[in-house]
């Protein structure tokens, strides 16, 4: 007989690691040693040719986070108004909770115990082909997302962030990252406060799944 897992467990884990933004835990410090362990769970991740390019850079420095986070917030800003124009002109409503706890975020980066970058080690060639994009980023981006899954079976809340990418050179300057490597993206973690979280509303699986052929659903 095969391992068990607890399914309970493990379908709670997959449909509540939610973008924890409101809820980080600005004041509990986060141990390098758990962070270390998400990490080293994360590197399980697939990655084409077993070739494991990545690194993790963890900026828990009070200067670097500094740093990082006006970087943020430049790219943050001028995306923020343009999508709150857009919410006055079409009126969604949906959005407004997700800003909110957007604008929370940018303005408390600097205050979270960790912000992890995960990086490629190469970059991708600039006349690169969808398959190449497929490859380079489906190598790396598994990764991030089982780190996202182990911090938050440790109560520990991350976000997936990508903003700051818009200015990745400055970024890169600040901590040193050679111009040969590839942000993927910004990973706010803390623990999170609060008991548990829920799953959130998306589209019905019948809908997004077809079956041996475009359009054809169950
Ligand atoms: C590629 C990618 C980029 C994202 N960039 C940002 C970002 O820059 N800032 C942010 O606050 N959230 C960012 N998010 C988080 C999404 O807004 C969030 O995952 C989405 O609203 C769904 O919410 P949920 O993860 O709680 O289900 C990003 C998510 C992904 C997958």
């Amino acid at each position: 007989m095969g391992f068990n897992f607890d399914l309970s467990q493990v379908d709670h884990l997959l449909s509540t690691t939610r973008a924890v933004r409101k809820r980080l835990d600005l004041t509990r410090p986060v141990p390098r040693d758990l962070i270390l362990d998400c990490i080293r769970l994360a590197t399980q991740a697939p990655a084409g040719q077993n070739i494991q390019k990545w690194r993790w850079l963890v900026v828990d420095d009070p200067k670097m986070k500094e740093g990082l986070a006006d970087i943020y917030r430049k790219a943050y800003q001028p995306y923020i108004d343009y999508q709150k124009k857009m919410v006055d002109k079409v009126g969604r409503t949906d959005a407004s909770g997700i800003m909110e706890s957007s604008d929370h975020l940018a303005n408390v980066l600097q205050d979270v115990p960790a912000l992890v970058i995960p990086c490629g080690l190469d970059r991708i060639s600039t006349d690169a082909i969808p398959a190449n994009f497929a490859g380079y980023y489906g190598s790396l981006l598994p990764a991030v997302w089982s780190f996202m899954l182990a911090c938050r079976s440790r109560e520990l809340g991350t976000a997936y962030t990508t903003l700051h990418l818009n200015y990745e050179k400055e970024a890169a300057e600040l901590l040193g990252i050679p111009d040969t490597v590839t942000q993927l993206a910004l990973i706010p973690v803390a623990y999170y406060t609060g008991d548990d979280f829920k799953p959130a509303k998306r589209l019905p699986v019948e809908k997004v799944t077809y079956f041996n052929g475009w359009k054809n659903t169950l």
